[in-house]
């Protein structure tokens, strides 16, 4: 009887000390601020949900490699931070984005949304269906995104393309990825996804707001 209320009472003492452990044995560290650069849209599309390769309205769909952008959404201690909205947005596969600030943007694809938005899933998911990025003059590959949480936190930062010769050139790259925590939270692993879509591509990123 002694030993079975000793051993409740353990494993009672485990059971409280858990959520402290499980913060420190996730360590993680906040996806780094990035600049929002030139191309933030000044007006949003019609349709900007997340699937940026069908523009709503449109038979055809935009030129490129399709890429599935999905992940969770979590806060320094690994919990899904509920309520976040995450927007993305990127240049169509000649590099143009749909700006007024960019240069021969008449050239643009029109069946590209260019971006897209969406509130994470109650378990902090969050998905797009877009195109793998390109690199336009003075830039590797890399997709804009941005984090509102219901809180009120802002986070603006990109993600880059794993293994892209360009991004060691690339000085935006550079100061993001400055340690290996770092540059995970920003290099894409792309992986073929003939499960999801034939001749896709896949990732999963998740974004750590601090
Ligand atoms: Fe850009």
């Amino acid at each position: 009887m002694k030993t079975s209320s000793r051993r409740l009472l353990l494993a009672g003492a485990g059971a409280s000390l858990l959520p402290l452990h499980s913060t420190f044995a996730a360590g993680l560290i906040a996806t780094p601020a990035q600049t929002e650069g030139p191309f933030y849209p000044t007006a949003f599309p019609a349709d900007m949900d997340n699937d940026l390769v069908q523009v709503r309205g449109q038979a055809a769909q935009a030129m490129g490699t399709v890429l599935h952008l999905e992940g969770r959404v979590l806060d320094l201690n690994g919990r899904p931070v509920d309520g976040a909205l995450v927007e993305i947005w990127q240049c169509d596969a000649q590099g143009v984005y749909d700006h007024p600030r960019q240069p021969g943007r008449d050239r643009r694809d029109t069946a590209f949304q260019g971006y897209g938005r969406m509130i994470v899933t109650a378990d902090g998911r969050y998905t797009f269906r877009t195109l793998k990025p390109v690199a336009y003059p003075g830039r590797t590959p890399h997709i804009h995104f941005k984090v509102a949480t219901s809180t009120g936190g802002l986070l603006t930062s990109q993600f880059y393309i794993a293994g892209e010769p360009g991004n060691e050139r690339d000085g935006i790259f550079r100061a993001a990825a400055r340690d290996p925590r770092q540059r995970e939270l920003v290099e894409m692993k792309l992986a073929p996804a003939p499960g999801v879509e034939a001749g896709a591509l896949a990732t999963k990123m998740d974004i750590v707001v601090g």
